[in-house]
């Protein structure tokens, strides 16, 4: 362009427009090859989250709701930071982003994403649309104003609920034009790929009724169900003419999941269409161990009793997630394992982020979770107390505590450590209370688990609170990584003529994806066996027998 302001013919300017576009396809290729759009891929059975290429495990932190306002955002960096998180949830407002039907506000999406990089954190944005906790008040102004044409679901009075209907195709256009709108500039916007994974909708469904009954709704209530809804939910193709007939009393919840993963599906599709990011929803759940009766839990989101109808209405949805904020560790622990599925990759993007469910990050590593995600920890002074988090002594509850905790171990090995999950290398375990002791096979060796052993380890009677949890991967045939807290780990051969011995038991840290050398372990250090306290310290053993 200089060329031309000293009225040079147009041909060194072209020269020059040429070379310019050639060095920026050069860039996007590079940029493109380095950063591939991340996916989640399948192998063998086991899931992971592709970022740059290689598997990534998302040590995340989400935010407040409203946080993610840039006035807010010196309020939620620091406690990035402090948490050792490596990406950071928060919410994108549909309010917010189409403030005039049509017009599109990129200026604070830009700000996150722009302060994000400057803070080397992912991001994983929660797209506040047209449900937020089963209701639509994230939806427009403009759209709120006008609530027969955006309708509400008419409850059993016939009465509008708090909720949007998901068969108000009108909501459902100006959610897909915006949702389409909003993904499309993250493609643009984003060839560094800090955006990792999009969050459609948030806890989608109804709280109160368990469905919409408004004459058009009944009608498709007392219509056929769609085949692949009968087959994904085990029932022969002649099943029944009507929804009640086909699931008696799971016919309303069966039905209202069907018609909200249709909505939201819709919108995650044409999402997907312009840019292929990994995509997910999030369920506000119900009981695992004794589930109520439908409408006593948010009807219509992926519970766990209709993530196959979830799977076949909404395709485009990578993951179905589970918002675990649940205290009792049977529950805990049973939620992992029925979000865990074949067809379904782990990912916790909400939980408490207290004390007493912080080792419960282990438990999700051991079922090959891509990602987990405690609420709320962030510096914003929004009430925390009531989301499980265990008040300190005096002052505030510290929340940042437990799951840093966590994540200043894992953080520095994170891309080892998914790679390990991913290649099925790893297991990973939290202690519960009443079972001191669990022992992890690895064909020729047994790695046994212990809590509250003491120094000898010989007879752990468990912590005075469960706190243990540890990691252990088998990095060659003899030789282990062992990670953790507040445990013992023993090592010992799956054949039961042989004894264990130390080839050599290196203590370090790991820095920057690299194992760092401290020590060799040996005498006091190992003669009864592994011991890992409240420091975040990574073992590679090399074993051997005699
Ligand atoms: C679950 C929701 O998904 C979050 O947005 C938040 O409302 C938390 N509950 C707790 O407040």
């Amino acid at each position: 362009m200089t060329l031309v302001g000293f009225g040079i013919s147009g041909r060194p300017a072209t020269l020059v427009a040429l070379l310019a576009i050639c060095g920026f396809t050069v860039t996007l290729r590079a940029q493109v090859k380095e950063h591939p759009i991340p996916q989640i891929v399948r192998k063998d059975g086991r899931y992971a989250i592709m970022v740059d290429g290689a598997p990534y495990l998302i040590l995340g932190a989400q935010a407040h709701n409203s946080s993610g306002w840039p006035a807010m955002l010196p309020k939620v960096w620091p406690a990035i930071e402090a948490l050792h998180a490596n990406t950071l949830e928060i919410p994108i407002y549909w309010e917010q982003f189409e403030p005039k039907p049509g017009q599109f506000d990129y200026t604070v999406v830009d700000t996150i994403v722009t302060q994000a990089r400057e803070h080397h954190v992912r991001l994983d944005l929660l797209w506040f649309g047209t449900w937020k906790n089963g209701s639509q008040h994230y939806m427009p102004e403009w759209m709120k104003a006008e609530p027969e044409r955006y309708f509400h679901l008419t409850d059993k009075n016939g009465r509008p609920a708090d909720s949007p209907s998901p068969f108000c195709t009108a909501s459902q256009e100006l959610d897909i034009r915006a949702f389409t709108a909003f993904m499309r500039h993250l493609k643009g916007f984003d060839a560094q790929r800090t955006v990792i994974i999009v969050q459609v909708e948030n806890e989608p469904g109804t709280w109160g009724p368990v469905r919409d009954y408004s004459p058009a709704a009944q009608k498709l209530f007392d219509g056929p169900v769609p085949p692949a809804v009968l087959k994904a939910m085990g029932k022969p193709a002649d099943a029944a003419a009507t929804w009640q007939a086909a699931f008696g009393p799971e016919a309303e919840v069966n039905f209202h999941a069907w018609a909200v993963a249709t909505y939201v599906g819709k919108v995650a599709a044409a999402g997907k269409a312009v840019y292929p990011l990994p995509l997910y929803a999030n369920a506000a759940l119900r009981d695992p161990i004794k589930p109520g009766a439908p409408g006593s839990y948010e009807s219509g989101g992926p519970t766990d009793n209709v993530i196959a109808i979830w799977k076949v209405a909404a395709p485009a949805l990578d993951v179905v997630s589970p918002d675990i904020y649940m205290d009792d560790p049977v529950a805990y622990l049973r939620i992992l394992e029925l979000y865990h599925r074949d067809d379904n990759p782990l990912f916790v993007p909400e939980t408490s982020g207290g004390a007493h469910v912080s080792r419960f990050f282990f438990s999700a590593l051991g079922l090959q979770a891509i990602g987990f995600s405690p609420f709320g920890l962030d510096y914003s002074n929004a009430p925390s107390v009531s989301l499980g988090a265990t008040p300190a002594a005096s002052g505030p509850p510290d929340l940042i505590a437990p799951t840093a905790l966590n994540y200043r171990l894992i953080a520095p090995m994170m891309r080892e450590i998914a790679r390990l999950n991913f290649e099925g290398k790893l297991q990973a375990v939290a202690e519960e209370k009443g079972v001191p002791k669990t022992t992890l096979s690895f064909g020729k060796w047994n790695a046994v688990v212990s809590y509250g052993g003491g120094r000898t380890n010989r007879v752990p009677a468990g912590n005075a609170e469960p706190t243990g949890r540890a990691l252990v991967a088998q990095l060659s045939d003899d030789q282990f990584l062992v990670a953790g807290y507040f445990c013992g780990v023993e090592f010992q051969p799956a054949q039961a003529d042989k004894h264990r011995q130390f080839m050599r038991v290196d203590e370090g840290t790991y820095e920057n994806g690299v194992f760092k050398f401290i020590r060799i372990l040996n005498g006091d250090e190992t003669d009864w066996g592994l011991n890992l306290h409240a420091d975040p310290i990574v073992l590679r053993v090399s074993l051997g027998v005699y």
